[in-house]
C-alpha cells in the first residue's frame, strides 16, 4: 500500500486522465487504497496517511470521476459525500422484525435468564457473549450481492423508515462488502448509529453557537442526525457505527443459511469485522468476550461496571447473548424481544443539585451562553458545578429558576446537562432568571434574529469575543498551534502580548520569555509550532476564520473548490456557492457575509503578508516529500544489513517517524535476528507490516 500511496501522490489529474485506460485503472487504485485508509481509520482508529495526503488523493478520485461519470461506482468512497435532499423518508417492512431487549437489573435476572434458556434448548452447559448496549439509534442494512442497498430504521419494530441516503453518509459503514466470499447473497445486519462522547461536546458547541439548537445527549443526536431531510449534512454530525448482529443470510437461491452457515454470533462477528464493519468483537475496542458460562457472564458484566465510563461511546448497559445460533433459534421470542439475549441495564447516571447562579458566557460569534452554576455534586466519579443551559428558550422550557433543585445527567461522562427541574422541592424563595439585554464583556446591546434562539454581542472588537476568536483559530481542528492552548491565550490576551489573530504571528517573544512561567525552551518551542502553523493546508485556515457555521467539512469542499488562492472566495456568490457538495444557502450566505466583511479581508491579508499558507496545495510540492512521509517504523532484533542508527536516518530521510514501542499506531515492524516480545506483540496486531531487512530496503530504494 505504501508504494501505491507513493505512485497515486505524485499522480496529477492530467496524468490520470491522459487516456480512459489510465483514468479506469487509477479511479479503480485510488477506491482500492481509500477504502483501505478509511478501514484504518475509522475502523482500527489508526491514521498512518496525513489528512492533507488522504485528501489530495479523494480529490484526485473525485476529479477523475467528474472526467469520466462512468466510473463513478455506487460504492466509490467519493459517494458518501455530496448528495441533497432524500426528502420524507418511505416506510418500510422488516422483513425480520426489529424486537427490543428483555432487560435484567440485578445479578439474579441473570441467573434466571439462564435457567430458562437451559430449559429452552434442553443444554447443560450453554456459551454466553457480552458486548456493550450501545446507547444510539438502531438500524437495519441489507447487503444484496456485496452492495448496500438498503438502511432503515427500527421504527415501531415492524415497520421503519427508509434512510438508505443517509447511512451511505457514515463512514464506518461499508457501502459494499464481500459477503459472497462466505456464500451469502443477501445479508441483513442490525446495529447501532452513534456518536463519540467527546465529538458529541464539539458538535454540541458548533450546533449551539451556529443555529442555537441543542441536543440532549449522543443518542438523541445520532437519531436526529440520520433522520436529517438534507442528507449532505449528514457528515458534519460525525455518526458512527458498532454493528452487533448478523440478522438474516441467504444464498442465491433464498435459502437461508444463517443458522448453517453462520453458526455462532462470536463467528459472524468476526466475519462481519473482516469485511470491513465495526463491531465490538474488532479486538481495539475490547468490547466482546465469549463466556463459557452465567458466572463468567457475571465476573464480566461486573468489570465493565468500571470500565463504562473509559469508555468511548455512551453505554447503558451489557448486552448478553447466546453465542449458537441454532440455540438462539430453539429459544424463540416474544412479540417484544427474543428469549435469546438479555440486556443488562448500569444504573442512571443522575444527581439533584442547587442552581446557585447563572453566569452569561460571550462566544467567538458573539452568542451569548447561560451557564448554570450547580451546588458543587458528584455525578459519575465527576465532581459537576457547572451547566452549559445553551439559551433562553432551553431555561424557559424547562422553567427553570435560580435557586432550583435541578437533575443533572452526564451525557457519555463528559459534559452533564439538565434533565428536569424538581418543582416539589421549590420553597418559593427561587428567582425568575433574568436575561441581560446588554452584553457582558463590552456592553453593547444584545440582539435577537427572529429565526435564532440565540442573543447575540453584535460588536465584533467586543474582547471577550475577540479572545475566544483566537482561542479558535489555534484550536486543534483548526490551525493546530500546540503550546498555545485556551489558558496560554488568555493570559497573552490580559497581559496585551496578543490582542487579534494576526498578533500570533507578532508575537513579541523577548517579553514572553520575560513572563512567569516561561524560559528559553518553551519559547523556543512556541515560536516553531507558531512557525510550522504558518504551513498548514488551506482548509485549516478557513476553519480558523470561523466562519459561522463552515466546519471541516465545508472547510475542506471550499478548500478544494479553490484553484489557487483564498482570495479567490471574494466573488463568489451565495449561488455559485450552493452547487458546492456540503453547502446548504444558509452556509453560502455566511460564507459570503464574511468576505464581504471589510475587517475580515483585512485580518487575511495581513496574515498573507506575515508568512501564512493562503494557497491551495500544488502537486508540485508533494513530489518533494519523502517516500515513508506518513507511515511509522520500528525496528527489533539485531540487524544484519545496517546498524541501528542507519536504519533511523533512513526513516527519517525520507519522511517516516519512528515509534519506541508496538501499538496500533505502529504501520512497519522491521526485523532484524532473533526478535523476541515486539514481534510477538506486533503479530496480534493485524495493522502492522513485518517486513525483514531487505524487504526495509526495497522499500526505501523502489
Ligand atoms: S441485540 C433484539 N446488541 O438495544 C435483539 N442490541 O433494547 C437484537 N442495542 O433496539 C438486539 N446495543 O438497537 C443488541 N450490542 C447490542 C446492542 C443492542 C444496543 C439496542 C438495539 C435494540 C435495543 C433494544
Amino acid at each position: 500500500m505504501i508504494d501505491l500511496t507513493n505512485k497515486l501522490l505524485k499522480t496529477s489529474l492530467t496524468a490520470a486522465t491522459a487516456t480512459e485506460q489510465n483514468a479506469t485503472e487509477t479511479a479503480a487504485q485510488l477506491r482500492q487504497l481509500l477504502n483501505y485508509y478509511d478501514r484504518l481509520y475509522y475502523i482500527e482508529a489508526a491514521s498512518p496517511l496525513p489528512d492533507t495526503d488522504y485528501d489530495y488523493l479523494f480529490d484526485l478520485l473525485r476529479r477523475i470521476e467528474q472526467k469520466y461519470p462512468n466510473l463513478r461506482t455506487t460504492d466509490s468512497p467519493t459517494q458518501r459525500v455530496g448528495g441533497g435532499l432524500s426528502g420524507d423518508f418511505p416506510t418500510i417492512t422488516h422483513t425480520i422484525p426489529m424486537l427490543s431487549l428483555d432487560k435484567a437489573y440485578e445479578t439474579t435476572n441473570l441467573v434466571d435468564f439462564d435457567t430458562s434458556v437451559k430449559k429452552l434448548t434442553t443444554q447443560t452447559d450453554v456459551a454466553y457473549t457480552v458486548e456493550p448496549k450501545f446507547d444510539g439509534s438502531s438500524v437495519a442494512l441489507i447487503y444484496e450481492n456485496d452492495l448496500l442497498v438498503r438502511a432503515a430504521t427500527r421504527g415501531d419494530g415492524e415497520q421503519g423508515e427508509d434512510i438508505t441516503a443517509n447511512v451511505r453518509k457514515i463512514p464506518t459503514i461499508p457501502l459494499s462488502a464481500t459477503f459472497s466470499k462466505y456464500g451469502i447473497y443477501r445479508a441483513e445486519v442490525r446495529g447501532e448509529i452513534i456518536i463519540n462522547k467527546h465529538k458529541f461536546v464539539e458538535l454540541q458547541q458548533t450546533l449551539i453557537t451556529s443555529t442555537g439548537k441543542t441536543l440532549a445527549n449522543p443518542r438523541n443526536a445520532a437519531a436526529g442526525a440520520l433522520r436529517l431531510k438534507d442528507s449532505s449534512r449528514v457528515a458534519e454530525r460525525k455518526l458512527e457505527s458498532f454493528i452487533y448482529q448478523l440478522a438474516a443470510a441467504f444464498d442465491q437461491q433464498g435459502n437461508d443459511i444463517l443458522a448453517t452457515h453462520c453458526q455462532t454470533h462470536s463467528q459472524n462477528m468476526e466475519m462481519m469485522n473482516k469485511l470491513g464493519f465495526r463491531t465490538p468483537a474488532a479486538k481495539q475496542y475490547n468490547a466482546f468476550e465469549i463466556c463459557t458460562n452465567i458466572n463468567e457472564v457475571i465476573d464480566h458484566i461486573d468489570k465493565w461496571k468500571a470500565l463504562r465510563d473509559t469508555f468511548d461511546y455512551e453505554i447503558d448497559g451489557m448486552v448478553v447473548k447466546v453465542d449458537k445460533v441454532a440455540l438462539q433459534e430453539q429459544c424463540g421470542a416474544t412479540n417484544h424481544h427474543p428469549k435469546w439475549a438479555i440486556a443488562f441495564k448500569f444504573d442512571a447516571k443522575q444527581a439533584a443539585s442547587i442552581l446557585e447562579k447563572i453566569d452569561f458566557q460571550v462566544g467567538r460569534t458573539g452568542a451569548i451562553t447561560p451557564v448554570a452554576k450547580l451546588k458543587p455534586v458528584q455525578l459519575a466519579g465527576v465532581m459537576v458545578s457547572s451547566v452549559s443551559l445553551h439559551n433562553e428558550e432551553f431555561i424557559r422550557e424547562r422553567d427553570i429558576m435560580i435557586g432550583d433543585t435541578v437533575l443533572v445527567e452526564r451525557a457519555g461522562d463528559v459534559i452533564p446537562y439538565i434533565t428536569a427541574v424538581d418543582t416539589d422541592k421549590r420553597t418559593g424563595t427561587e428567582q425568575a432568571v433574568v436575561f441581560p439585554t446588554e452584553c457582558p464583556s463590552c456592553g453593547s446591546k444584545l440582539q435577537k434574529n427572529e429565526d435564532e434562539s440565540v442573543w447575540r454581542c453584535l460588536n465584533a472588537d467586543c474582547s471577550a469575543q475577540v479572545e475566544e476568536r483566537i482561542i479558535h483559530f489555534a484550536a486543534k481542528d483548526s490551525m493546530d498551534i500546540r503550546g498555545l492552548g485556551d489558558q496560554i491565550i488568555r493570559n497573552f490576551y490580559k497581559d496585551g502580548l496578543l490582542n487579534s489573530i494576526e498578533d500570533i504571528y507578532q508575537l513579541n517573544y523577548f517579553k514572553i520569555q520575560q513572563q512567569e512561567g516561561w524560559g528559553t525552551k518553551s519559547v523556543e518551542n512556541l515560536r516553531n509550532s507558531i512557525e510550522a502553523s504558518k504551513k498548514q493546508p488551506l482548509h485549516r485556515l478557513i476553519i480558523g476564520l470561523g466562519i459561522r457555521e463552515a466546519g471541516q467539512t465545508t472547510a475542506k469542499t471550499l478548500a478544494q473548490t479553490i484553484d489557487k488562492d483564498l482570495e479567490e472566495l471574494y466573488d463568489w456568490t451565495t449561488e455559485k456557492l450552493k452547487t458546492l457538495p456540503d453547502v446548504g444557502p444558509k452556509v453560502a450566505a455566511n460564507i459570503v457575509a464574511f468576505f464581504a466583511e471589510p475587517k475580515n479581508r483585512v485580518i487575511i491579508a495581513k496574515l498573507k503578508e506575515l508568512g501564512v499558507n493562503t494557497q491551495q496545495h500544488e502537486d508540485a510540492k508533494r513530489i518533494e516529500r519523502g517516500k515513508l512521509s506518513g507511515f511509522t517504523f520500528l525496528f527489533t532484533g539485531s540487524l544484519q544489513q545496517f546498524s541501528r542508527d542507519k536504519a533511523h536516518e533512513l526513516v527519517e530521510q525520507n519522511g517516516g517517524k519512528l515509534l519506541g514501542s508496538v501499538s496500533k499506531n505502529l504501520n512497519y515492524l522491521v526485523v532484524g535476528e532473533n526478535a523476541g516480545s515486539k514481534l510477538d506483540k506486533a503479530k496480534k496486531i493485524p495493522t502492522i507490516n513485518i517486513l525483514t531487512e531487505d524487504e526495509f530496503l526495497a522499500l526505501v530504494h523502489n
